[in-house]
Order: structure tokens, then sequence, then C-alpha cells
């Protein structure tokens, strides 16, 4: 069967199992250019199966030879359908993985309920008695409180006023200007509810409490920061509350873990384009502007390149982990220097629908956002069949 791209608004129906196994292997093949890093052996990772979380097993995996547990929600291959993105990657993950001799077991279900919380609890109780790191990685659209059964949806929107900028439509490259009206009172809470800290402190009050976090154990949670161009609709927006939630969790959980000496950090990370990022309006066309000034001073970085060097130059750097003056890792450093915001402001103001391909790096937005779905990777011959059926045993 020969699979190809099927898009619909910002999502793509299908995904490619050769893709995405190549786009693990070439990720594999990047960390362990870089060499051993001395980090955790038994990790957990919450969110694993795309973006930056995918890119944290493989760096504990191939970086530190680490036994991993990764939790998503993905969709298994149906009868004439594809499975969805994350799947395959984990399907290649795995295989990867053992063939390499590493312990790698996964739970396919909602991270925010109890179930899957207990289920992922038995298995390190089982396999791995208790681990030593765990990546916060979710991204979703909503979440049902397991406590109060209430079920939030996120929103993406400015709070107070509206906002009006430009945007663009990546896949015509027509800019245009758009205007998002303010949030609701609900609004903020619900985001907060879902995108916020309180499912990651469930998680490692758990945890905690079922004894499998290790002395020492350390929890890191992603975050976003960005210029002031798109300060209205990220940082000060409804998101931008819930990431305030999510990085002053980390400080309630390092309180609860004093006792073993555990420590709870966010990590801020650069603006890639992932899905979620490609709904947000404002933030493609920033995204496109900042890759062509990034890869000009060449300092770009995918999810990749950017958790291995969270990994080998922050949190295992030997000796104190480096925090800003709220306590987070930053490893959006090189995108938020002051020439790169500088010119992408400049460019911003110029930006038309006649010259963003030739200012901005449209091209490398389009690139990355097919290969979120195992599309347009290099060295994969997408005439040959796809061979769809990945049987894994270990996908839960
Ligand atoms: P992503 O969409 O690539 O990954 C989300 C992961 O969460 C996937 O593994 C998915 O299966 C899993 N997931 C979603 N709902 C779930 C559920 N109910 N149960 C179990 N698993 C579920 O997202 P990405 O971009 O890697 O985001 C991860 C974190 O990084 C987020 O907190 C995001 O805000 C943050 N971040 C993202 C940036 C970006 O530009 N994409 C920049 C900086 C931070
Ligand atoms: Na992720």
């Amino acid at each position: 069967m020969i699979i190809e791209p099927r898009m619909r608004g910002f999502i793509c129906l299908t995904a490619h199992p050769k893709g995405a196994e190549q786009s693990v292997k070439n990720q594999i093949e990047y960390v362990k250019s870089k060499g051993k890093i001395d980090g955790a052996k038994k990790v957990l990772v919450i969110g694993a199966s795309t973006g930056f979380g995918l890119a944290s097993r493989i760096t504990s995996a191939f970086g530190s030879d680490a036994a991993t547990i990764g939790v998503f929600f993905e969709k298994p291959p149906m009868e004439g359908k594809t499975a969805s993105p994350g799947w395959y990657n984990s399907a290649a993950f795995e295989a990867e993985a053992h063939k390499a001799g590493l312990y790698a077991k996964s739970i396919n279900g909602d991270a925010f309920s109890n179930e899957v919380k207990d289920q992922t609890i038995e298995l390190i109780k089982k396999d791995l008695g208790q681990v030593d790191l765990i990546i916060y990685s979710l991204a979703s659209p909503v979440r049902t409180n397991p406590v109060t059964g209430i079920t939030h949806r996120s929103v993406l929107k400015p709070i107070g006023s509206t906002f009006s900028n430009k945007t663009v439509d990546f896949h015509t490259g027509k800019v245009s200007e758009i205007s998002i009206e303010p949030s609701k009172e609900d609004d903020i809470e619900n985001t907060v509810a879902v995108m916020g800290g309180e499912d990651w402190a469930m998680w490692m009050e758990a945890m905690k409490k079922a004894g499998v976090l290790a002395p020492g154990a350390v929890t890191v949670a992603y975050s976003y920061i960005g210029p002031s161009l798109t300060e209205p609709v990220y940082r000060k927006g409804t998101i931008g509350r819930a990431k305030d939630h999510l990085e002053a969790t980390a400080f309630s959980i390092t309180d609860s873990l004093k006792d073993i000496d555990g420590k709870a950090y966010v990590s801020v990370n650069k603006a890639l384009v992932t899905q979620a990022s490609s709904a947000i309006p404002v933030i493609p066309l920033y995204i496109s502007l900042l890759y062509k000034v990034m890869k000009e001073e060449g300092v770009h970085e995918g999810t990749i390149e950017q958790i291995q060097r969270l990994y080998q130059q922050r949190l295992y750097a030997g000796g104190e982990v480096p925090t800003d003056e709220k306590g987070r890792i930053r490893i959006d450093d090189w995108e938020m220097r002051d020439d790169i915001q500088q010119k992408v402001a400049e460019l911003w103001e110029k930006a038309t629908t006649e010259n963003l391909s030739e200012i901005g790096d449209l091209e490398g937005y389009r690139k990355d956002f097919y290969n979120l779905f195992g599309f347009d990777i290099k060295g994969v011959d997408y005439n040959a069949d796809a061979n769809e059926m990945v049987a894994v045993e270990s996908i839960k």
C-alpha cells in the first residue's frame, strides 16, 4: 500500500510508518553522535510518542542506556486507516531499543486518568522497582479531572482584549491579518486545568505514595515563553496562565519530594513546529521567520537537538543545574538572543504573502510539519509498499 499525506485544515489524517521509523532512527543517530551522557538509568516519559517527549525518551535510551517506560495516547493502525504518527514512532522506538538490548515498554491510554497512573506504577514495580527521572511532556486540548469527573477544554486566546496581528496559512503561504477575541473567565480556568501543573503533581504524588520514586529522583516538565510579538496569544494569554501554573507546580513538587531528596524542574524550550503549535494563530509566521534567522546564524535546533542539549549541558553536566532567576532551565537561550529577536522583529514588519517564501523559512516549516507525520523524510522510498501493520507486543 502507498500512503500519502491527506490534509484537513491544520491536521494530517494519515501517517507513514516507514517515515516515522526513519525519523526515529535519525534521532537515535544524532544522540549517539553526541556521545554518552551520565544520566538517569530508569526513566518514565509521560507524553513519550511525539515532539519533546519522544526526543526525551530517545535521549535517555541512546544517550544513557536507560530503561524507559513511555506513556502516550495514540491510535493503532486499523483496517483501511493508518495509525497516528506517535504510534508508529513508538513502535519504531521500541524495536530499536530492543535491538540495542534496552528495556522499553509503553502504555497507550489517557495519562490524566487514575487507571493509567495505576497501570504505570504497577509496571514500574514489576519491571524496574523505581524510576529516577520522570519527564512530563503532555500536550492535549482536553482533560477529564479524575477527582471531579469534569472534562476541561483548553483554549488559545488573549486575555482582556482582542488581539490583532499578522498570521500565515503555511500551506498556501498567504499572510493575512487576524483578530482573536479575548477569553471569558472560565476559559482561563479550563486551560489551566488542562495544561497547568495539577496532573503533573498528581502523577508525582501517586508515584511517591507507591514508593516507585528512587532517592534523588528528578522530574522535568516543558514550558515556553517566546517574544513580545506573540505574548498576547501565548505567554500573556490563556495558555500562558497554564504555563505559569505549571512553573509554580515545580516548586510545590520539589517541596513534596524533600524527604527523598527529589527535585522538579521546568525547562523552557524553543518554539518548534508541532501539531499543537501549528494550530495557534500568529505562531506559524513567527516560527517561519525564526527558523530563517536561526538557520542563517547556525543555531537552529529541532526537538532532538534541544533535548540532547538539555540533558548533556544542563541536567547532567555535573554540578548544579543552571537555572534563571525563576528557577527555570533555559534551552530557549538561542531563540531569545537579542540579535535573533531583533532580526525576527524587523522581518515581521516586512512580511507579506509576496516576500515570505524569501524572507521566511516557509519551506522549512512545511517540511517539519510533514515530518511530524512521517512524510518528506530523507532516505525513505515513498513509492515502496508501506507495510502498514506493525505489531508491537509491548505497547499495552
Ligand atoms: P506533542 O503534541 O508532540 O506531544 C504530546 C504528547 O502527549 C504525545 O506523546 C501524546 O500522545 C501525549 N498525550 C496527549 N494527550 C494525552 C493523554 N490524554 N494521555 C496520554 N498521553 C497524551 O507536543 P510537544 O510540542 O512535544 O509538547 C510537549 C510539551 O512541550 C508541552 O507542555 C508544550 O507546551 C511544551 N513546549 C512545546 C513547544 C513547541 O513549540 N512545540 C515549545 C516549548 C514547550
Ligand atoms: Na511530547
